[in-house]
């Protein structure tokens, strides 16, 4: 050790602190700016966070990539340990760090410009020296995801950052996606953000009422529901009672988006019946309804069509027109969320609706005739899909290109990051990921996480349910996340069949 400097500097953060810390290392081999290779005496975890002291800066903050046991064990000595031979094992634990950085006077984070020593020792990073260089502070606009994975450090999102640069939230199935959007939308409502929640399994309707979290858990969440800024619609109020009666107004729609409704081959071919219908009514009548149109086109000899009369009579039995429809200026109001449970409506339909609620938000947000929202879209690859196109594909692209301009944010939930339209999931800056496996989608998830390192990718498809890894809005690297528990009732619980 001779000749190897191992004075720590005095900075704030004080040896002796340090060293209730424990030492966990030391350097060696060729020393790096932005990694490290250490030899590990005590017990680390990949993931863990550690300090190491710079000849210049002082302490700079790390995190471990890599643990590795190097042994001399060769093919020969496990064979006479197969034959219950003695041998000796000369073995040593390594590991590789990833340097964060250091705040400089300006506050801003920053990597040694020049090397660490080797033989320096690594120890197990203070809390305060983690909150500092991550940026971790409690702030108003900041939105409480959860804790550090192995600190007591609180982990906040900054909310406006998250309206303005998109959201996508992404797992597998079953892994947590619908209980930490639910987090973050709780997070919003405290904070009075205007929403609109596409639920196609009417999962957010538990936002309302208050959970049951642990009052002995460490992430000290209250039972709390927000009933009273939530209103609930839907095209089927039969079968989601309580929820108020999404419809629209069937003579301000066009028949181009009429046909889309109805379940029809070859729709392009009816649009002149029903156009030529609708403007006759619209000269003799004035107002008119569905029923109008098909005792028109019953009555009218020239332009009768069997198939289009038939198709118009099963739209009809949906009940989703009404004399007047809803309203935009009561489905988005400021302060107020309103889910849009589209439990029960088929497919087809769910993707008309959400079209022509999407492009309203967008139209008459751009006129400022409704307050800046974030739209969330749960089960985000029905609307948007890479592949093929449904009724609202093109207006998700419009919102993700364009609606940070307008004040219209987007929060994209999917299981299959791979089938969404990678034009909207790579406008998606903020990204919560939670566990995925599926190679097609690692690699979608790849390309749209900025940071992204090796052992990440690694880790994303280890992870429990309940840990994230959380990246932008506000934070300077990606981080893993226990994810705090819900203050509202947990809309998804899995249903057990025991
Ligand atoms: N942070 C957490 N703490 C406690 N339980 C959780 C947490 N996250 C998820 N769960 C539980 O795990 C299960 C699956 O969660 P969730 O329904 O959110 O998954 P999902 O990814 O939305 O699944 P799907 O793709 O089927 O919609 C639920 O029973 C939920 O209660
Ligand atoms: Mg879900």
């Amino acid at each position: 050790m001779d000749g190897i400097s191992l004075t720590e500097p005095e900075e704030d953060f004080q040896a002796e602190e340090t060293q209730s810390y424990g030492r966990v290392g030391v350097t060696f081999g060729d020393v790096g700016t932005a990694s490290l290779k250490f030899n590990i005496s005590a017990s680390v975890d990949k993931g863990e966070y550690v300090q190491i002291s710079h000849p210049e800066i002082g302490w700079v903050l790390g995190q471990i990539d890599k643990v590795e046991r190097k042994s001399d064990l060769s093919i020969e000595k496990a064979r006479k340990l197969n034959r219950g031979e003695d041998v000796e094992i000369d073995e040593t634990v390594e590991g590789k760090i990833n340097v964060i950085g250091y705040r400089d006077d300006n506050g801003l984070l920053r990597v040694p410009g020049n090397p660490f020593s080797a033989g320096e020792p690594v120890y197990t990073a203070q809390e305060k020296l983690i909150r500092e260089v991550l940026g971790l502070k409690e702030s108003k606009e900041g939105a409480y995801i959860g804790k550090l994975r192995g600190h007591d450090i609180k982990v906040n999102m900054n909310i406006n950052t998250i309206a303005q640069k998109h959201l996508s939230v992404l797992a597998k199935t079953g892994s947590g996606k619908s209980y930490t959007t639910g987090v973050i939308i709780e997070e919003m409502l405290k904070n009075d953000v205007t929403m609109v929640i596409l639920d196609p399994h009417g999962e957010y309707t538990s936002l309302a009422k208050p959970g049951n979290p642990k009052s002995s858990d460490r992430f000290d969440v209250r039972a709390r529901g927000y009933g009273n800024k939530i209103t609930e619609f839907s095209p089927n109020p039969e079968i989601n009672k309580g929820a108020r009666p999404l419809k629209f107004t069937f003579r301000n729609m066009e028949a181009k988006e009429i046909l889309q409704m109805c379940d029809l081959n070859k729709r392009q071919s009816y649009i002149s019946s029903l156009e030529s219908a609708r403007s006759k009514l619209s000269v003799k009548q004035g107002p008119f309804d569905i029923t109008d149109v098909i005792k028109f086109l019953k009555g009218n000899e020239e332009n009768e069509s069997t198939t289009l009369i038939k198709a118009l009579e099963r739209l009809k039995k949906k009940k989703i027109f009404a004399e007047k429809g809803s309203r935009m200026d009561e489905i988005v109001k400021k302060g107020r969320t309103s889910i849009i449970n589209l439990k029960g409506t088929p497919p087809d339909m769910q993707g008309f609706i959400v079209d022509k609620l999407a492009t309203s938000v967008f139209e008459l947000r751009k006129r400022g005739k409704i307050p800046p929202l974030i739209m969330f879209a749960e089960e985000a690859h029905n609307f948007c899909p890479q592949t093929g196109k449904v009724e609202c594909s093109d207006i998700f692209r419009t919102i993700a290109s364009e609606g940070r301009k307008f004040g219209l944010g987007l929060g994209i939930i999917t299981q299959r990051p791979a089938k969404v339209d990678k034009n909207v999931l790579s406008q998606c800056n903020t990204q919560i990921i939670l566990k995925v496996t599926n190679p097609n989608d690692l690699k979608a998830l790849e390309k749209s996480v900025e940071g992204m390192t090796k052992g990440m990718k690694e880790e994303i498809k280890r992870l429990p349910v309940g840990e994230a890894i959380l990246s932008g809005a506000g934070l300077s690297e990606p981080l893993l996340v226990q994810v705090r528990p819900r203050e509202t009732k947990d809309g998804g619980e899995s249903i057990k069949v025991i």
